[in-house]
């Protein structure tokens, strides 16, 4: 963990994430049990769902029950894809920043945020700006890479591995890539305003030989069992939380969604896909689609 000012991205921009990591890698399991993990987290509908880190959209299609699902990511390119699949009509596709979203607060009634988390080098601050979007009573549901799993409490016995699963502080194994302590995940979900509550382990048969010999249906079936003992203890290399947002939080005014992400006004007007900030003059562009808060157009005059 550094204490530098602006976290550090891990950059997915052009990145071949789907074709390399999914799309025939030997994964459908860890696809299946994470459905299986979020539908019986997240309610099945709703105003409006954000997804955050939705890479190329491998589950945005499992939202469709919210009314609009905005699907944010810092790759304007896997979002691109994920337009390609699923059009406009009750997707919204966004480009920003998880740690500086261009969102009004309280805008959203649900979120979910699968595989990302692992790539936060602050995480208060990350769900600490999650919080902010979230409605009073909202549900964020997250998934977090979790360190005192199994394979890695064995490493440590064996000597194969030098840091301490049973530690709290999150572990970089490879450069923005983390792994967490659950007592560290679920007290920083408290001190940002989330009340966690139900969790679920995943993934308890990602074991190479097992995947191999064990049809996906009959391994994604004993999962969602073993899924079930997840407030008990973790051991899984991987754990979902289901969170309410608490307390009551900042207000936008009525009818506000973006947020100018340079000056914070809710003075924002859309034209011919170009947002621009009434208050500063900034200027925000959507491109095939997405609209793109990484770079602004400039200031109008
Ligand atoms: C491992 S992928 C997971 C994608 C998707 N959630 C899934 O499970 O298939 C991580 C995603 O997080 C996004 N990401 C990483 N850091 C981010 C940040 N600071 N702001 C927004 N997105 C970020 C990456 O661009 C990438 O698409
Ligand atoms: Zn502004």
């Amino acid at each position: 963990m550094t204490d530098a000012r602006t976290p550090e991205i891990c950059d997915y921009e052009g990145s071949s994430y789907r074709t390399d990591f999914w799309e025939g890698q030997g994964r459908d399991y860890e696809d299946r049990v994470e459905r299986i993990a979020l539908r019986r987290l997240l309610p099945p509908t709703g105003e409006r769902l954000l997804e955050l880190g939705a890479g190329f959209g491998r589950l945005s299609r499992m939202f469709t029950g919210y009314k609009q699902v905005v699907l944010l990511d810092y790759s304007r390119s896997q979002l691109e894809y994920a337009r390609s699949r699923y059009g406009d009509a009750g997707f919204l596709y966004v480009a920003a920043n998880l740690y500086e979203m261009p969102f009004a607060p309280g805008v959203f009634d649900g979120a979910t945020m699968v595989r990302v988390l692992h790539h936060m080098q602050d995480p208060p601050a990350a769900l600490g700006s999650v919080r902010r979007v979230m409605q009073p009573g909202g549900v964020f549901v997250l998934e977090f890479a979790n360190k005192q799993n199994l394979k890695a409490i064995a490493r440590w016995i064996l000597r194969r591995q030098a840091w301490n699963p049973f530690e709290r502080e999150p572990i970089e194994f490879v450069e923005l890539n983390y792994n967490f302590h659950p007592g560290y995940v679920l007290d920083t979900l408290r001190e940002v305003g989330f009340e966690p509550g139900r969790m679920l382990t995943v993934s308890h048969y990602r074991i190479g030989l097992l995947k191999r010999t064990i049809p996906t249906g009959v391994l994604a079936w004993m999962d969602s069992l073993a899924q079930l003992t997840g407030n008990w203890w973790q051991l899984t290399p991987s754990v979902f939380v289901r969170n309410v947002a608490s307390g009551e939080g900042e207000a936008a005014p009525e009818g506000a969604f973006w947020m100018c992400p340079q000056c914070g006004s809710y003075e924002m007007v859309e034209h011919d896909d170009v947002l621009t900030c009434e208050d500063c003059g900034t200027r925000w562009a959507r491109r095939n689609g997405v609209w793109d808060f990484k770079e602004p157009l400039g200031a109008s005059s």
